[in-house]
């Protein structure tokens, strides 16, 4: 089952996407945005698109028409209910399986979906391949010094109070269980220079990268979350296809 199906986690994560203080909402989402750039007459399809946040977001920029698919029925429906738009319409399918929608985009965007797909070579080149040309992908997945752990990730102080992240197995690429509100989620642990090579492989040039890290004033709110500065939490590409 669809780990998002269940009621446990779907609640949890409805909570967090809703809080404008979660790391994914003051980290991840203003650069998905910046690096998405002007939206306006864009046809879009966000991958993996859960309760339809971003899509409805997208709406109020302008975008002209997105299409959000995500695996979970229970998601699609919550975004059918609480952000439809006349211009947004919504799908049950696999992101692996988007060729079946026979449509090209200006602009794929996906927020923390990739890494719950085991293939992403195969994932990229059918993604390449619902874009025009020169269209962007832009997506954002956990950070591989996150996902590279097998066990749960510890952290340590030392005498001067720095935090300290006990890296391990970054070099055993594949499945990790990863600790997600009270229970786990199946994700793809990949290094950088596989990730970025599968990229470049797939026929995108990578115009920009980001580690995102925590402004001023979300360390005032969080200070716990300086370690971020020590360890990045997210990872966020934006790639060009190329002609
Ligand atoms: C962390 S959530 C992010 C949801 C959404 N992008 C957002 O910003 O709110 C991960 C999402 O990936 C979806 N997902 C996982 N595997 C998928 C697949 N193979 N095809 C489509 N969606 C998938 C899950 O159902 C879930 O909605």
């Amino acid at each position: 089952m669809n780990s998002y199906n269940n009621e446990k986690i779907f609640n949890s994560f409805l909570i967090e996407r809703e809080d404008k203080n979660s790391p994914f909402n003051m980290q991840v989402k203003p650069t998905m945005l910046k690096f998405m750039g002007n939206l306006k007459n864009k046809n879009i399809l966000d991958l993996g698109c859960g309760m339809g946040h971003l899509a409805k977001e997208l709406h109020f920029l302008d975008a002209k028409k997105i299409i959000g698919i995500d695996i979970s029925e229970k998601e699609i429906e919550y975004a059918n209910k609480y952000h439809k738009e006349s211009n947004i319409e919504y799908r049950i399918l696999d992101a692996q399986n988007i060729n079946s929608l026979n449509q090209k985009f200006d602009i794929i965007s996906s927020g923390i979906v990739v890494d719950y797909i085991e293939d992403f070579d195969t994932l990229l080149k059918s993604i390449n391949d619902c874009l025009e040309d020169n269209g962007l992908f832009v997506f954002s997945q956990v950070h591989p010094l996150s996902t590279a752990p097998k066990e749960k990730r510890k952290w340590l102080q030392d005498n001067d109070s720095s935090y300290i992240y006990q890296l391990s197995d970054y070099s055993f690429e594949g499945k990790r269980e990863m600790p997600y509100f009270d229970g786990t989620v199946t994700m793809y642990h990949r290094t950088l220079s596989t990730i970025i090579n599968t990229i470049l492989k797939n026929n995108f040039e990578i115009l920009e990268m980001s580690e995102p890290i925590p402004s001023k004033e979300e360390l005032e709110i969080f200070p716990n979350r300086i370690k971020n500065l020590h360890k990045p939490s997210f990872l966020i590409f934006k790639l060009r296809k190329k002609s």
